[in-house]
């Protein structure tokens, strides 16, 4: 098969990161026999500087025409200063809308090969285990086209006066928290089967609302073990036990934050993939935005540094969630996974115990060789 794939690389680290994943995805192409045609667009600080905006009209018009889009990571302390509607975060809050990619599937994991990369204590990565294993495999699927985000926003007054004052306003339709509900529930049946719903129903209108409509969602799911939990008890569980969750439902704001905070458990959010997606003409999900999780880390572009694996990841998901390419998702995370067995580690995901003994600290470059070695052999 061909697929069309819109590349952004962005700033940043983004374009180092995404010349690697382009690289893996054209040795899965050639492996498999699929062509993967390649469209490099611009967005973010990059796209402000040669057009004065972070997310020109054509970038926005060509991704929508292609099958999936491929992001490394927008921004970087010389936009800074911009207003926000300049700021090179823009592209990203446009893309999502504009391509009604609504669910953000972030999934942190803990490897096995990068355990003494996690910053918690084992009894923590064993509480919530019945069986006493160590770890935890969660997916938080995160609300991504609504709320505070996309929501009315404003600002009264001269903003020098004591009155004067400023709001944004978390407002959700029946409509987009079924269709997100729905995408997670549909993941928890493929996974652990458990789903816990967050959000902050004790003193939110909107979580309430959210709230409600889960647990009629849950009655459809019966097979689904359904929790609900409040947004800064969950913040404290992801800490205190992670085994206990699988997948995790939430807002768009909530998921923000909760996102990152998992993203540590795994180690390094250098690790981090995920997929936005939508429901788009007549398949299922055809519409999908892939990304790490960083940021453009500007203070290490450039310098062979960045952990190249979570953008690699990221286009394993574009093949399972856009193309329901498992084989070949698959084939990429094994190799991932073979390439981290073999001990190579970005300086991000070394070992915080210093405890072991096949560890080599390499670059982006040499990351980025050892898993297309890997590839090959499978
Ligand atoms: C993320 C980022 C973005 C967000 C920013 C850069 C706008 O933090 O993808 O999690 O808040 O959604
Ligand atoms: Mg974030």
């Amino acid at each position: 098969m061909n697929y069309s794939i819109a590349l952004i690389p962005g700033d940043g680290i983004g374009p180092e990161v995404i010349s690697k994943a382009a690289g893996v995805l054209d040795l899965v192409g050639d492996k498999f026999g699929h062509v993967f045609n390649f469209i490099e667009l611009e967005a973010g600080g990059c796209a402000i500087d040669s057009t004065g905006e972070p997310l020109p009209a054509s970038t926005l018009e060509t991704a929508r025409q292609c099958d999936a889009l491929l992001l490394g990571a927008v921004g970087g302390p010389k936009w800074e200063t911009l207003p926000g509607d300049l700021r090179p975060e823009r592209a990203l809050l446009g893309l999502r809308a504009g391509l009604g990619v609504f669910a953000n599937l972030r999934p942190a994991t803990l490897l096995p090969q990068l355990k003494n990369a996690c910053p918690l204590k084992d009894e923590v990565l064993k509480a919530g285990h019945p069986d006493g294993k160590a770890g935890f495999d969660i997916l938080i699927v995160r609300e991504l086209t609504g709320g505070i985000y996309f929501g009315e926003r404003g600002r009264d007054g001269s903003g020098k006066t004591p009155d004067s004052s400023a709001f944004d306003t978390e407002r959700y339709s029946r409509f987009e928290i079924e269709r997100v509900l729905r995408v997670a529930y549909d993941a928890a049946a493929k996974r652990g089967g458990k789903l816990c719903m967050v959000d902050k129903a004790n003193v939110l209108e909107s979580s309430r609302f959210w709230r409600e409509i889960a647990m009629e969602t849950a009655a459809k799911y019966k097979n689904i073990e359904t929790s609900y939990m409040y947004v800064d008890n969950c913040a404290m569980q992801l800490i205190r036990a992670p085994g206990q969750f699988d997948v995790i439902v939430t807002s768009n704001i909530f998921g923000d934050i909760l996102s990152d905070e998992a993203s540590v458990l795994s180690g390094s959010i250098g690790m981090l993939a995920s997929a936005s997606i939508g429901v788009k003409g007549t398949g299922k999900y055809p519409a999908g935005m892939y990304e790490p999780i960083h940021g453009s880390a500007p203070d290490i572009a450039g310098k062979d540094l960045a952990n190249p694996l979570a953008t690699i990841l990221s286009a394993a998901m574009m093949l399972r969630y856009s193309f329901s390419l498992e084989k070949e998702a698959q084939a990429i995370e094994n190799a991932v996974n073979k390439t981290l067995d073999s001990g190579l580690r970005t300086k991000d995901i070394a070992d915080r115990t210093k405890s072991a003994q096949n560890e080599k600290i390499v670059g982006t470059n040499e990351m980025a060789a050892a898993v297309i070695k890997a590839l090959e052999d499978e």
